[in-house]
């Protein structure tokens, strides 16, 4: 066995203590004679166990587990008609991108092929600043009204008391709160267990708006498509790698970047005028809708390619904070309601998992100088130098004048504060279409057996008969067929209120 101290470093480097200065022998402690007690003046030791006992911060309260890459954008259409945004100036413009890939409800070592959405968060540093698209693998969410999303991740983690995952609180919410349906629709598919993190596609969900130089917005959802198609696993391929390597996705596209085949991204929107939006048969802010491409068809904007893999995963995957709100001139929220809750939550929980300065964190800090009036706080590592921290006339900053006035925000509010929980026909036909035209035989028979077998470990009999109530109003079909899987009696359609009742459909004054 050689001596540790004899081994050379490859690039000469030379054991230290965190101040800098050399330490003859890395186990050693300081200590009183062969067997005495050690001493406090040992800063080696302190220095090495104390930072071991920091080195864990908070895991995401959800998309613990995840992967990431570095690329890039580019711009390969000219949307100048859509956005004034500096990025999509010029076809051509290539800005460096940072993507973090994810599950929802595991902790950071659960398995990556579980039966969840994954996350799909993308952040490209443009010349004016960090434009974050945080998206998911599905076009929908579970959810319209953000009061809710506490409560629906609360019911996908732990149980209080048996800290075990609990089919009763997963079935009990979906089934008291049906408007998750869609969103199901497409989670107990197979494409709730994607193969990989780098075969799917990206979606924006909400419509964001963006905004050209005159001032005209128009709503659009983003969309990420995966060349060469996405991939999904069946429920048995996804519970023997959870089994056999949990780590399958992070491995994949780590090694994929490795060898030489970076994935790539051609990337589209779909637009809807303001008034378009007024006439629509969905509320648009509704994100458990999605906008049907027959009538609002994809428009080429741009690619995104990967193929940098982190050098240091914690610098640059675990500590990127990713943030809807980190937006740029051009690119603005929607009065979504679920968006607007998550423009404050997201940075709000990088405050507390990374710190005040997470802006300044080297994954994070844009390409772009930052001169503000900020300072100080926990590792202000850009603290700007001289630069005044207040509005001086002495060493004034340079006030970048805006491109279009906010007059047009408010025009269109829509009806996404007056419906989020009532619940009517329209929410049942899209997952209907999913059931009767989208979904084939081995899709079907692949949905019944994946739903079976989750909700048969429900124990509570209410919950199954809810939840049966709920499928068999996107089908009695589709409903039968799952509790002839589970053993259960044919269970009525819940009753809904008819489309014409919707708020939707209500006079136009608010
Ligand atoms: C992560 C909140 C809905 C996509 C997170 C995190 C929070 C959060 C607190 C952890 C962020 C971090 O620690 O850096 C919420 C709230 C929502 C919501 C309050 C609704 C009210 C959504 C929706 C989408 C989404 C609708 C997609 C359309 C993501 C992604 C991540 C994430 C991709 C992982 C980001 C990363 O990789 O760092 N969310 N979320 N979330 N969320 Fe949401």
């Amino acid at each position: 066995m050689p001596s540790v101290t004899a081994l050379k470093s490859k690039d000469g480097a030379v054991y230290t203590t965190s101040t800098g200065a050399p330490v003859a022998e890395p186990y050693a402690v300081q200590k009183i004679g062969q067997i005495g007690p050690l001493l406090l003046q040992d800063f080696h030791h302190i220095d090495l166990l104390a930072h071991f006992d920091r080195e864990r911060i908070p895991e995401r309260v959800v998309h613990a587990k995840g992967a990431g890459a570095h690329g890039y954008f580019e711009v390969t259409d000219d949307i100048t008609d859509l956005t004034c945004a500096a990025l999509f100036n010029k076809v051509g413009n290539k800005a460096p991108t940072t993507v973090r890939f994810s599950t929802v409800g595991g902790e950071s070592g659960s398995a990556d092929s579980a039966r969840d959405p994954r996350g799909f968060a993308i952040k490209i540093k443009t010349e004016e600043g960090n434009l974050d698209w945080v998206f998911n693998n599905t076009p929908v969410f579970f959810l319209r009204d953000p009061s809710k999303f506490p409560h629906f991740i609360h019911t996908q983690k732990r149980d209080p008391q048996t800290h075990l995952k609990d089919a009763d609180m997963f079935w009990d919410y979906l089934s008291l709160n049906p408007e998750s349906i869609h969103q199901v629709m497409i989670l107990f598919s197979d494409r709730g267990t994607p193969n990989g993190y780098h075969h799917m596609h990206g979606y924006s969900g909400h419509a964001l708006k963006f905004v050209n130089a005159a001032g005209k917005f128009t709503y659009v959802q983003i969309h990420f498509r995966k060349d060469g198609g996405f991939k999904t696993l069946d429920n048995n391929q996804a519970t023997k790698l959870a089994g056999e390597n949990p780590d399958y996705g992070l491995q994949n596209l780590f090694e994929d970047i490795e060898n030489g085949k970076p994935p790539s991204w051609t990337v589209y929107v779909q637009t809807m005028t303001p008034e378009q939006a007024e006439q629509y048969r969905y509320n648009i802010l509704d994100l458990t809708k999605i906008w049907p491409h027959s009538q609002f068809p994809l428009r080429r904007i741009g690619k995104m390619v990967l193929d940098r893999n982190p050098e240091n995963y914690f610098a640059e995957i675990e500590q990127a904070a990713f943030s809807p709100s980190h937006l740029v001139p051009g690119i603005e929220p929607s009065t979504d309601p679920v968006l607007q809750s998550r423009l404050f939550s997201y940075p709000d929980t990088h405050r507390h998992r990374l710190g005040p300065n997470y802006n300044q964190l080297p994954v994070n800090a844009p390409i772009v100088p930052v001169a503000n009036f900020q300072r100080d706080g926990f590792m202000a590592i850009n603290n700007q130098k001289f630069r005044p921290n207040y509005q001086s006339s002495l060493l004034p900053l340079t006030y970048k004048p805006k491109v279009y006035e906010n007059a047009q925000h408010e025009l269109w509010l829509g009806y996404a504060n007056a419906d989020l929980s009532y619940l009517t026909e329209l929410d049942f036909e899209q997952p209907r279409a999913l059931w009767e035209k989208v979904f084939d035989n081995t899709q079907k028979d692949h949905f019944v057996s994946n739903v079976a077998g989750h909700i048969s470990g429900v124990k509570s009999p209410e919950v199954k008969a809810r939840q049966l109530s709920v499928f068999a109003a996107v089908s009695q079909d589709l409903s039968d067929r799952i509790a002839k899987a589970i053993g259960h009696p044919a269970v009525k359609p819940l009753v809904v209120k008819p489309a014409s009742e919707s708020v939707r459909f209500k006079p136009k004054a608010l």
